[in-house]
């Protein structure tokens, strides 16, 4: 049921043969921005006022008159300048609802301009550590394609695994040099992650060496400069706060650097074992680098690492997919691409849209100050490369009408870049969107880490979740008190599973995806507040309510239930599940999840009122107890639904 753009229909229709294009003015009519006024607005009467040369209050009158809203609506209101205020009819509610309660599609319909949508998300780099930022992505993405799909859409969800990357030079290295076979055997996956963090520390520690006494100078330099602006003070007063404000901050932002080399230096120094494997690797990131040339290049004995290390790394991952119930069409990682490389670079040369430039290949846009290098002096492809082959073999094989990155904002200009290029290389009709999102912090507002200080491993995170949602939810007090003590263990494991990982993923969606937020696990398991717990408790409760109904409601009995609004919470209740269909459509609009997950959270809220304040298993009269159970049946399935479309699972009882 689409509410509003059956209310915004009639406005246009109404404007018909009145105004030129009336199609234009139908998003002035939007939801009330004051419940007492009514439940919408249409507010098109202030913007015809220069179109018809008429005062917006005799506009409105008119088009009251000419709107045909009887069978939906009841008599609409002209207030202030000339708004128009709209309540719907209580019989349409109480129809419409009904017709939801018995739809296994909720009265959503399915888009009649179905699209195709190529989703790229998750896409983590193989053989490191995922981490927090890779739950956001995947869950972003995930929410994304199944809500695309309920609304009738192809979706085609691709994973670009970044595996083929400088990374694996380093753990190729690492692997021949500093390998523990025992531990190798035994527990492969933390073995390679323990081996690539030794390189990655060898490389940091070797590149700040000889940078610390360059940054020494340069602190001396800033420090000598601050005082002479401390010495000789200008004359203007404002000018001298000026200077004085910019020489601190050279001066700390020298220091920032210089605390960063030396805890990059100090990771090794402080450890005699690596300092040793430090002292006897001289140039390892060189190194490193070429044994990932070697690896693109083709050398075989690489390249049986690299088919070592990638299932190692994917059982990992998939575990952690597995748990988050999330699934791929497509795990075209960027080694999937590399053999179209060097076509995609003759291409763009032949069509004089890339160059040599100082020995590497560019592609120069007019909209950007440094051009996109698509392949290096030595030879080598860069990730920009395999992001514009990645364009042709998806426009090619799938033939999308939009391409969606659920990529971290900070590789937004590499995607502003590749969708220029993209436009020049001939791809004008394809939507192109970076749907970027935020950075996920920890406590002290600093990208999010662990106690240990190192980004945390994906599982472990979940499970702290679970064991957070567990300590909350399945409180022995807790449960006694709400009669599940005799739930099992493995019920009561389940249910933590799914509030932990359902935790997790509302706060990830629930914030505005471009904004940065806090990670705080014990936060999200709460029962009370805006969080995926209190949803699937509210999702509980309604099916406990229809179990003590003791009635047999399913979709097929609901509907001998007539539907009857006594009290405003009923109301209210009814307006709230009507308008999913309109927030799906919202959310995709821009894909922002978050506009679902503010419907689901006030739609549960409503149901918290309705059910304080309309008696359901005790209502006076039978008529009224089925009503009520019908809204409850309703509710249970529009939450469900939406959980659901979130990702999020749910349990009966909790
Ligand atoms: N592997 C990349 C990373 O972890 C993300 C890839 C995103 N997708 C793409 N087509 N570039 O940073």
């Amino acid at each position: 049921m689409q509410i509003l753009s059956l209310l915004q229909e009639r406005f246009s229709h109404a404007l018909d043969g009145w105004v030129e294009n009336p199609e234009q003015y139908k998003q002035q009519v939007v939801e009330a921005r004051d419940a007492r006024h009514g439940d919408y607005q249409a507010n098109l009467a202030m913007s015809l006022k220069n179109v018809l040369s008429k005062n917006p209050r005799e506009i409105a009158q008119e088009l009251v008159e000419r709107v045909e809203l009887d069978d939906i609506c009841l008599q609409p209101e002209i207030a202030g300048p000339g708004f128009i205020n709209l309540r719907l009819k209580d019989e349409f509610l109480a129809e419409q609802v009904a017709k939801l309660a018995v739809d296994p599609r909720l009265t959503v319909s399915e888009a009649t301009d179905s699209k195709t949508f190529v989703i790229d998300y998750s896409s983590p780099n193989v053989a490191k550590p995922m981490h927090v930022g890779h739950i956001r992505t995947t869950v972003i993405g995930d929410a994304l394609a199944r809500i695309l799909r309920f609304l009738g859409h192809d979706v085609i969800a691709d994973n670009h695994l970044g595996d083929w990357g400088t990374q694996f030079g380093m753990i190729i290295y690492g692997y021949r040099n500093f390998r523990d076979d025992a531990a190798f055997e035994q527990q492969p996956v933390a073995e390679l992650s323990r081996i690539y963090r030794t390189v990655q520390a060898i490389v940091g520690y070797q590149a700040a060496l000889p940078k610390l006494p360059e940054a020494e100078v340069k602190l001396a330099e800033a420090q000598e400069t601050l005082a002479v602006v401390e010495a000789s003070p200008d004359e203007d007063a404002k000018q001298q706060k000026k200077k004085l404000k910019a020489a601190k901050r050279s001066v700390r932002s020298v220091e920032d650097s210089i605390s960063g080399l030396n805890s990059k230096i100090q990771a090794v120094a402080s450890a005699p074992e690596l300092l040793k494997l430090a002292e006897g690797h001289p140039e390892i990131e060189k190194r490193s680098q070429l044994e990932t040339a070697k690896m693109h290049a083709g050398d075989a004995a690489n390249l049986e690492l690299w088919e070592k290390f990638v299932p190692i790394s994917m059982e990992e991952i998939d575990s952690a997919y597995r748990r988050l119930g999330v699934e791929f069409d497509y795990t075209y990682g960027e080694s999937f691409y590399h053999p179209m490389l060097s076509g995609v670079v003759e291409r763009l040369k032949d069509s004089g849209l890339a160059r040599e430039d100082k020995g590497a290949i560019c592609v120069f846009l007019d909209e950007f100050e440094t051009p996109m290098i698509i392949q290096k002096s030595d030879g080598a492809f860069l990730y920009s490369t395999t992001d514009l082959a990645t364009i042709e073999y998806r426009m090619e094989h799938f033939k999308p009408d939009a391409i969606l990155y659920v990529v971290d904002h900070r590789q937004g200009e590499h995607f502003e870049k590749l969708f220029v290029a993209a436009r020049k290389m001939g791809y004008r009709d394809v939507e192109l969107q970076h749907v970027s999102f935020g950075t996920v912090l920890g406590e002290d507002g600093t990208p999010f880490k662990t106690r240990s200080g190192t980004v945390m491993g994906l599982d472990l995170l979940l499970d702290e979740a679970v064991q957070a949602a567990h300590a909350v939810v399945c409180d022995e007090e807790r449960l006694e008190k709400g009669g599940l003590a005799e739930l099992s263990k493995e019920e009561t494991l389940r249910i933590a599973e799914t509030v932990g990982i359902g935790a997790i993923k509302y706060a990830d969606l629930s914030h505005n995806r471009t904004s940065d937020y806090k990670f705080n696990i014990k936060e999200m398991v709460q029962l009370a507040g805006e969080t995926g717990a209190y949803l699937q408790y509210m999702y509980a409760r309604t099916c406990s309510i229809i179990a003590r109904s003791e009635t047999n409601l399913s979709m097929e009995t609901v509907g001998g239930f007539e539907i009857y609004l006594a009290e405003q919470a009923e109301r209210d209740l009814v307006l709230k599940l009507l308008q999913f269909e309109d927030v799906l459509l919202n959310t995709v609009e821009e894909y922002y999840p978050s506009v679902l997950t503010a419907y689901i959270y006030s739609l549960a809220k409503q149901f918290a009122l309705f059910f304080d304040q309309c008696p359901v298993l005790k209502a006076e009269t039978r008529e009224l107890k089925e009503s009520r159970l019908a809204l409850c049946f309703a509710t249970q399935q529009v939450l469900k639904q939406g959980l659901e479309l979130l990702g999020i699972g749910v349990v009966p009882r909790m």
